[in-house]
């Protein structure tokens, strides 16, 4: 069984780490790594054979008989050209965004797996890519608006007075936004938070976090633990409480997302237009449209005194952590579905690890979901 790791285009990270690479070659696999794959996430050529990899010259060598190809983003055109038929391939897909590149793939024979749509059941934690780079994400966040903001975090008690600790809200208290909580609170920041998901409350007040929250007897809660689109009532009312409390904020970090739909526009051209000058925002949900309605996807923008820095990719901007985590997402989904009495990997196909996460196989799309629905967005 032959593992490719291609070197990824515009994205720093790199899909395998020495340590996943080894626990590969253990179960008997062979890994190739493109040369300079992990260059961008501080791993050596020779970090990667010193684990078992074989390092590779050419992307096209590399990927032609492969058996299974590990990534972080789709596969482009070309590398879908290049695998064989029946290889199997496991990145973030984002599937529903464009249909025809899952049909291109279901065309070349590849057997995708989306690993973003991993079921979040216990046993499937370890494989769960999406909390292990919004739990970076919301920390880098957090980095990023220090970076940003003229003033210290934390309270400073000093000979030439004393310096008032910042005020940081963080909107949307998921992974990422748990995350970015605790490490404004370890920068000594004053922090709040917000959710449409009641459960939330106890997680932040458990980092020291103050919760605000609509009075609501609505469930914004889905029976999959994500939050679901809110009623025009609650959405009016939980903008007149966001807009008071904005106002008094140094930083605010979003990371409000609803699954299947745009981010929600939490943050209005009023309400920036409210905070200090000097005051900096940090739209995470900038690649789902934004939460910020002034955010510019990828770039880092000023209105009226106030930053608002809209980086995409924001995991990348941690990418030696990024990567090292996503190779042992990658790595456990994989020795999941390995057997050896079986003679190897022996994918379990009623498993709903892997019915969740399936995409293309036999020349076809057979995820039902994506199956049913209309051409690309
Ligand atoms: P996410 O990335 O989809 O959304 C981020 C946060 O934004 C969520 O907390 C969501 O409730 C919130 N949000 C959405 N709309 C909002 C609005 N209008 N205003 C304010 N906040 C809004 O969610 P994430 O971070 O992936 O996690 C969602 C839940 O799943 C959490 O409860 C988390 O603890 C749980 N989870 C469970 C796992 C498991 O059981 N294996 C693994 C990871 C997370």
């Amino acid at each position: 069984m032959k593992i490719a790791v291609p070197a990824e285009k515009n994205d720093p990270r790199v899909a395998a780490s020495p340590e996943s690479v080894a626990k590969f070659v253990e179960l008997g696999m062979e890994v190739a790594v493109l040369k300079g794959a992990g260059k961008n996430a501080g791993i050596t050529d020779e970090a990667f054979r010193g684990a078992g990899a074989v390092i590779a010259s050419s992307a096209k060598s590399l990927l032609k008989d492969a058996d299974i190809v590990l990534k972080l983003n789709r596969p482009l055109p070309d590398e879908i050209a290049a695998m064989k038929k029946g290889a199997m391939v496991m990145a973030v897909m984002n599937p529903f965004d464009d249909k025809k590149a899952v049909e291109a793939m279901a065309k070349a024979g590849l057997v995708a797996f989306a690993m973003e749509l991993m079921p979040r059941i216990t046993r499937a934690q370890s494989m769960d890519v999406l909390s292990s780079q919004s739990n970076l994400a919301g920390y880098r966040a957090v980095i990023d608006a220090a970076g940003e903001y003229a003033s210290a975090f934390p309270m400073m008690m000093t000979a030439a007075g004393t310096i008032a600790p910042a005020r940081v809200f963080v909107m949307g208290a998921g992974v990422a936004g748990l995350q970015a909580i605790a490490t404004a609170k370890r920068l000594g920041a004053i922090v709040s938070a917000t959710d449409v998901r009641r459960a939330a409350e106890e997680q932040v007040a458990s980092l020291g976090g103050k919760f605000i929250m609509v009075e609501s007897d609505e469930e914004g809660e889905t029976a999959g633990g994500y939050a679901r689109e809110m009623s025009e009532d609650f959405k009016k009312r939980q903008a007149e409480l966001v807009a008071g409390h904005i106002a008094r904020q140094d930083v605010v970090i979003t990371t409000a997302l609803i699954p299947g739909r745009p981010a929600p526009k939490l943050i209005t051209k009023a309400m920036v237009e409210s905070m200090k000058p000097g005051s900096v925002i940090v739209d995470l949900a900038a690649e789902r449209g934004g939460n910020c309605e002034l955010a510019k996807p990828g770039k880092v923008t000023v209105h009226k005194g106030v930053k608002i820095i809209a980086y995409t990719n924001v995991a990348g901007r941690v990418a030696a952590d990024a990567s090292q985590l996503f190779a042992r997402n990658l790595y456990n989904f994989i020795a999941s579905q390995f057997d050896k009495d079986k003679g190897g990997l022996a994918i379990d196909w009623e498993d709903e690890i892997i019915t969740g996460t399936a995409l293309t196989k036999d020349g076809e799309i057979i995820l039902p979901a994506l199956k049913d629905s209309e051409g690309s967005a």
